[in-house]
């Protein structure tokens, strides 16, 4: 058995099926792009057949995506691996995920299809798929609550048609991880062909288990982890990437030191990026990539940490590309300290791009006495993201107070043109979207709105996330400034920039 362990990041499949969490194509070649640097070794891009929206997403990375294995996702249906195949044919290593589910309720309330139905469907589908190409991954969906022995059937039926990844998902998130590394052990044990494939696991949080599911499989032989960056998905997510990745790499004691290929010091750049393109909020507390994950605060936490790390410290935070909120630059700091710390950072900007964030960077020295890392991060995510939005800000002035009515009068630019509007409203922020909504004409609703401060201190960076829902439609925006009123609204501008790119 092979000791390595195969990272399949299937953040713009499953993580992109969370509700509210639709990307568009630039970002998810953003993504796309920072799961590459990150070393993942395969992507599922998308669901090809679900929209064109998604065919056409999938089909540019696997264009411009170079080193992981781009994959699709189908049904178990001739049409679904067409797209599939059509999208990822594209990249030199394309994968068809092909799925149909096993388990008793699925196959009587949801496909109405009996066992014999669903063998022959299942092994159809992929001798269809492996007529296009050669990397095939079946998955029995809802594998932890089928018949153990259809189950085994079903693994070595798609083994015999040509599939060379087996993955058994935990799909609605029941298993217990010895029952779940039972099912692998099982397998390996009663599949007679199970050395032909490799077995994967995909594993679903809503019991709070999946990480700890993917790493008893991982004890039990299964070889490739199915996860998410932050541990988006569906529901209460998926096995969360980082989380896996640091507990096989600090626990190599017990894990077997298995090889895997992520670079580690990239978990915070992307899991920054996720974060602020879905417009999900990273908890506190979340492990690896929380922002109190490496802080202690507890006084004789404090004493330990600083008379030796690791009384309190089982993770450097460097290791995963956290370096603390630690003083940076100021005022003074040239271009060069500048462009250096952020290639410290993971951040690769082209000569364009450092030039427009250099300018912010000291527009932002002048009100801001100290500059962070996650100051730097702010801008220079903004200044990479911002390739011609289709509105932009030009400038804004709000007239506000406890005696007066709450005004503003904001200047959009949009291909060049500058519109200008005022209105009143309940407060400074709701005066500039309502001025907004009548420059650009479109009617959103606004869901959700929250304001963090990016660092510590009174001038700090305020950070505001919001949810825009046009009919229906969810996109999120993001925008930072020490101007809170500003964060707000370069916020609400990139989530109708989103609208407006759909
Ligand atoms: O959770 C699940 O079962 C899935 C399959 C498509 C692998 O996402
Ligand atoms: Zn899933």
């Amino acid at each position: 058995m092979s000791d390595k362990i195969i990272i399949f990041d299937t953040t713009l499949r499953d993580g992109e099926q969370a509700p509210g969490a639709s990307l568009n194509q630039r970002e998810k070649l953003e993504v796309a792009s920072a799961l590459t640097h990150l070393g993942v070794d395969i992507i599922e891009a998308g669901f090809p057949i679900s929209s064109k929206g998604d065919f056409e997403a999938v089909k540019a990375i696997a264009k411009s995506i170079k080193g992981p294995v781009i994959c699709g996702l189908a049904r178990a249906i001739k049409k679904d691996i067409d797209a599939a195949y059509q999208a990822v044919k594209f990249s030199k290593g394309p994968r068809i995920h092909v799925f149909l589910a096993t388990s008793k309720i699925h196959m009587k309330y949801k496909l109405k299809k009996a066992e014999d139905e669903i063998l022959r469907l299942a092994v159809e589908a992929v001798k269809y798929a492996k007529k296009y190409c050669s990397n095939i991954e079946f998955s029995p969906e809802d594998a932890s609550r089928s018949e153990r022995e259809f189950l085994f059937k079903v693994v070595e039926a798609v083994i015999n048609a040509g599939a060379t990844t087996v993955n058994i998902p935990d799909t609605v998130g029941y298993a217990e991880p010895e029952e779940f590394g039972s099912l692998i052990k099982a397998i390996k044990e009663n599949v007679p062909n199970i050395h032909k494939a490799i077995i994967s696991v995909h594993c679903h949080n809503d019991l709070g288990l999946a990480v700890a599911n993917s790493l008893e499989a991982v004890k039990n032989g299964a070889r490739q982890v199915e996860c998410t960056i932050n541990g988006i998905g569906e529901r209460a997510g998926n096995a969360s990437l980082e989380e896996i990745v640091m507990a096989l790499d600090t626990r190599g004691d017990i894990f077997g030191n298995l090889k895997i290929d992520i670079k580690k010091n990239q978990i915070y750049k992307a899991s920054r990026l996720v974060s602020k393109l879905t417009g999900f909020v990273i908890a506190p507390n979340k492990a690896i990539v929380g922002t109190n994950a490496f802080r202690h605060e507890a006084g004789i936490h404090q004493d330990g940490i600083l008379k030796e790390r690791s009384t309190y410290e089982i993770i450097k935070p460097q290791d995963v590309g956290f370096y603390g909120v630690g003083l940076v630059l100021g005022k003074h700091s040239g271009r060069h300290a500048f462009s250096e710390r952020l290639k410290q950072l993971g951040f690769h900007l082209t000569a364009q791009q450092l030039n427009k964030a250099f300018v912010r960077f000291k527009q932002l020295a002048d009100k801001k006495k100290n500059i962070f890392d996650d100051d730097l991060m702010a801008i220079v995510e903004d200044e990479i993201r911002a390739i011609k939005p289709l509105w932009q800000l030009d400038s804004f002035v709000v007239n506000s107070g406890t005696q007066i009515t709450p005004t503003a009068t904001v200047r959009l630019k949009k291909k060049g043109k500058i519109l200008a509007v005022s209105s009143a409203g309940d407060g400074p922020v709701d005066a500039c979207f309502k001025a907004i909504d009548k420059i650009t004409n479109i009617k959103v609703k606004l869901q959700d709105y929250r304001l963090e401060a990016v660092t510590s201190g009174k001038d700090a960076l305020g950070e505001v996330n919001l949810k825009l829902d046009l009919k229906g439609k969810i996109a999120s925006g993001r925008g930072s400034s020490t101007d809170i009123i500003e964060s707000s609204v370069r916020a609400y501008i990139d989530a109708i920039n989103k609208i407006e790119s759909k």
